[in-house]
């Protein structure tokens, strides 16, 4: 179905099709009194045309069909034209969302095809908070584009090469507890992995042995291969469980290795182009000073002057690196996948990687580089209570499996205590949802790009907008559909006429998911719907408080249950749309 954006959009299309050639903009007002809707046409042209803009919004509206739409349009303001939805077209619209199994999100005007690389942790070290982000981000991001409409790819691009293999190596031969690694793989190899790179410090002998071990893995040396594959066998085999927990799945999981034969041409191409010049025996990209200094990812300001930052391509020993990778990354997914859009999810330290990784891009493939967006979808630091990051009291990263186990246990003791009469494996079950989805729900909450204080009893309190809170609301939803199943059925069929303004406000909300939705992906942030799902929630409750539903007389009865139902469908899509689950009950 249209929203009514679009169709407000399409009417003073119309309109002005006589006066000027515009896209028009309708956006929902801020204040509700000044109607529901409202445009700035008038303004825009008005500008253009050097005319007043109050007359001219006159001009459009003697020229504006809105009839059964909205009352007549109101001039506010510098020329704002307001509209303020009438009931019948609302309930109309209402039959409309009731029987849309997209829930009135429109489709795209053109299906694009989207690579999402998200998650993305190293082998051979335990996932941490730190991937929570990424991976909690990119999927809900790839479920928000999938249910739009769009052709989505999940990729994840495992760190599955680089100099830790070397230390790994050298700890793996000399120091491997093999009982330790059989109980818990990564701790184990993370354990070898630190013992041997302080000990890298302090003595040059391990330092060398462990550059020997590297070369000989990137020789193709047999017996470092096959350890090299063991650890990332039982690297994936625990990320795997931590997805499945998760309910996040991927269609492609590439390491970087995947793209080691492509380096070699990658780096000689860039050379040959002049993209890639030699300095101090390494193959870098500079600035080529078309850019605005500013602007430029290849320049730096220090001590008031603009030096250069070069993006390295290949070091002097020969070896290519996370910048190389990623180019020919970006080769192989446009062979594959010929995307149009592909989104990067990492931490906001990567910015200035993928700013010169981007440039690069334009340089080496201007023609792809027209026709593709690529964004770095970059997030901020989880904190600890004290401002500083996210850590243990020891001073340890927290694993991410810690942290979803103590999200389960403290959800149960709620759900425990709210419910004591409920047997035991009922409230596991409800608290691993309440559990898993405080968590999701307080890491997409904040605007990405902002750090956040990591707070238990925040996210898992039922007041607020938090996780709890919107399950709360979608069972209270529930609960009003097993009572209604008690009574007996009322045989009216659905008549919808909306009267009451709590009822109006809550149809107006519901609507507006259709045009909530895509907005998302505008600049990628799903805190959008997370919001959007709070006023809802808060919409309906007042609707529950301010209009009886069971007790209402037989037609008014089954219109509030359809009510009911729909806001019901919207939280619970919405979550799951942010890869959160709901429990039946709490
Ligand atoms: N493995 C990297 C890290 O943990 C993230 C990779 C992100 N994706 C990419 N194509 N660079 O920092």
């Amino acid at each position: 179905m249209e929203t009514i954006q679009s169709l407000l959009e399409s009417r003073i299309r119309v309109a002005i099709a006589g006066i000027a050639e515009l896209e028009p903009q309708v956006t929902p007002t801020a204040d509700s009194r000044f109607g529901d809707y409202q445009t700035n046409v008038a303004m825009i042209l008005a500008k253009q045309q050097r005319a007043n803009p109050r007359q001219l919004a006159q001009q459009i509206i003697e020229k504006l069909d809105v009839d059964g739409l909205c009352e007549a349009p109101q001039i506010a303001g510098a020329g704002f034209i307001n509209f303020r939805l009438l009931p019948d077209f609302l309930a109309n619209q209402l039959a409309l969302l009731i029987r849309d199994e997209r829930l009135g999100v429109p489709l795209p005007s053109r299906i694009k095809k989207i690579v999402v690389d998200f998650s993305s942790p190293n082998v051979a070290k335990p996932m941490h908070v730190g991937h929570i982000r990424s991976t909690i981000l990119g999927d809900s991001l790839a479920r928000i584009a999938t249910f739009i409409g769009h052709d989505v790819v999940r990729d994840n691009h495992i760190g599955d090469w680089g100099t830790q293999f070397g230390m790994l190596l050298v700890g793996w031969k000399s120091e491997l507890n093999q009982e330790a690694l059989e109980a818990d793989p990564l701790s184990e190899m993370e354990r070898i992995y630190k013992l041997i790179s302080v000990r890298c410090k302090e003595d040059p002998a391990t330092l060398d042995r462990v550059r020997q071990e590297l070369v000989k893995l990137q020789g193709g040396d047999e017996e470092n291969l096959a350890l090299w594959k063991q650890m990332i066998r039982l690297s994936q085999a625990q990320f795997d469980t931590v997805y499945s927990r998760l309910g996040v799945r991927f269609d492609a999981t590439l390491g970087e290795s995947f793209y080691n034969p492509r380096l070699g041409p990658v780096v000689s191409e860039l050379r040959e182009r002049g993209i890639a010049v030699e300095s101090q025996g390494a193959l870098c990209v500079l600035s080529d000073h078309r850019l605005p200094e500013k602007e430029d990812p290849f320049l730096i300001q220090r001590d008031g002057q603009w030096t250069d930052i070069p993006a390295i391509v290949q070091k002097a020993d020969g070896a290519a690196n996370y910048t190389t990778t990623d180019l020919a990354t970006l080769q192989y997914r446009f062979e594959t996948w010929k995307p149009d859009e592909i989104l990067y999810v990492t931490d906001g330290r990567q910015q200035l990687h993928f700013r010169q990784f981007f440039t690069i891009f334009e340089r080496w493939q201007p023609e792809l580089a027209a026709k593709t967006r690529l964004a770095h979808v970059w997030f901020g630091s989880i904190l600890g209570d004290d401002n500083k990051p996210f850590k243990t009291r020891s001073g340890e990263t927290i694993r991410l499996v810690d942290l979803l186990d103590e999200a389960e246990e403290r959800a149960l003791k709620i759900i425990a205590e709210k419910n004591p009469l409920m047997p035991e494996i009922e409230q596991r079950e409800i608290a691993t949802i309440v559990g898993l989805g405080s968590v999701k729900y307080a890491d997409l909450l904040p605007s990405r790009q902002s750090d956040y204080v990591f707070s238990w009893d925040k996210m898992l309190s039922l007041q607020g907008n938090t996780a709890p809170y919107l399950m709360y609301s979608y069972v209270r939803i529930q609960a009003i559909f097993r009572k209604a199943a008690l009574e007996p059925a009322g045989e009216e069929s659905l008549v919808i006429s909306l009267s009451e303004p709590a009822e109006i406000a809550l149809v107006k909300k519901l609507l507006l998911f259709g045009e909530v939705l895509p907005q998302v992906l505008v600049d990628f942030r799903p805190n959008v719907l997370a919001n959007y799902l709070f006023e809802l929630a808060s919409t309906f409750h007042g609707f529950f408080e301010a209009c009886p539903v069971l007790k209402a007389e037989p037609a008014v009865r089954a219109m509030r249950l359809a009510l009911c139902k729909v806001t019901a469908k919207v939280l619970a899509r919405g979550l799951d749309l942010l890869g959160i689950a709901v429990p039946e009950r709490m």
